[in-house]
C-alpha cells in the first residue's frame, strides 16, 4: 500500500483532512511537523525563532529520509516541504503525492485568525500568501493528483481524495 501524501500551502488543511482521511482508509497518520517538533522538543515557531528558517528547512528534509521505506500512512507535509526538490522526489518513491489546492483568499480566510505560523506573522499576510504562492505553485503542481478545495467543506474534499486516488 503506498502512501498518500498531502502537499499545500499553509491554511489548505492538510492536517485535519489528512487526519479524516487516514481514519477512513484505515491507515496510519503522520504529520512532518509534529515530528519535528517532538524530535526538537519545541514548536515550530520557536525552532524559526531561535534556530532560523534554514535548520527548519534542514529538519524538514530530514524528516522525509526517516520516512523513507514507510507504508500504508497518510503524510500530511509542512507547505514549504516542496522547496527542496529532493523532499518530493523521495516521498514519490513510496507515495502518490496530492496537492490540496486552495485560492489566496480561502488560504487568508483560515489563517487570520490562527498565529502559530511564523512566515504569516507579518503585516499583510494576503500579500505574503499571494507573493509564496506564486512561487510555489509551479512546485505544488508537480503532484501526481490536484484536489481543488475552495468552497468545500472536509468531508467532500475527504471524498474527492479516496475517488482520485482510487482511480490514480
Ligand atoms: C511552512 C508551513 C508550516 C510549517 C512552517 C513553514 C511553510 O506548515 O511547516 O511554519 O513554509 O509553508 P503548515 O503548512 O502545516 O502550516
Amino acid at each position: 500500500m503506498k502512501n498518500i501524501v498531502l502537499i499545500g500551502f499553509m491554511g489548505s488543511g492538510k492536517t485535519e483532512i489528512g487526519k479524516r482521511l487516514a481514519d477512513k482508509l484505515g491507515y496510519t497518520f503522520i504529520d512532518t511537523d509534529s515530528i519535528i517538533e517532538k524530535e526538537m522538543g519545541k514548536s515550530i515557531s520557536e525552532i524559526f525563532r531561535e534556530d532560523g528558517e534554514e535548520h527548519f528547512r534542514g529538519l524538514e528534509a530530514w524528516v522525509v529520509k526517516e520516512l523513507s521505506g514507510i507504508r500504508g500512512c497518510v503524510i500530511s507535509t509542512g507547505g514549504g516541504i516542496v522547496i527542496n526538490r529532493e523532499n518530493i522526489l523521495r516521498l514519490k518513491k513510496d507515495g502518490v503525492i496530492i496537492w490540496l489546492k486552495a485560492s489566496p483568499e480561502t488560504i487568508y480566510g483560515r489563517i487570520k485568525s490562527e498565529h502559530h505560523r511564523p512566515l504569516l506573522r507579518v503585516e499583510d499576510p494576503l500579500q505574503e500568501i499571494n507573493k509564496l504562492l506564486g512561487l510555489r505553485e509551479p512546485l505544488y503542481a508537480e503532484a501526481d493528483i490536484t484536489i481543488e478545495t475552495d468552497g468545500l467543506d472536509i468531508e467532500k474534499i475527504v471524498g474527492k481524495i479516496v475517488d482520485a486516488y482510487s482511480k490514480f
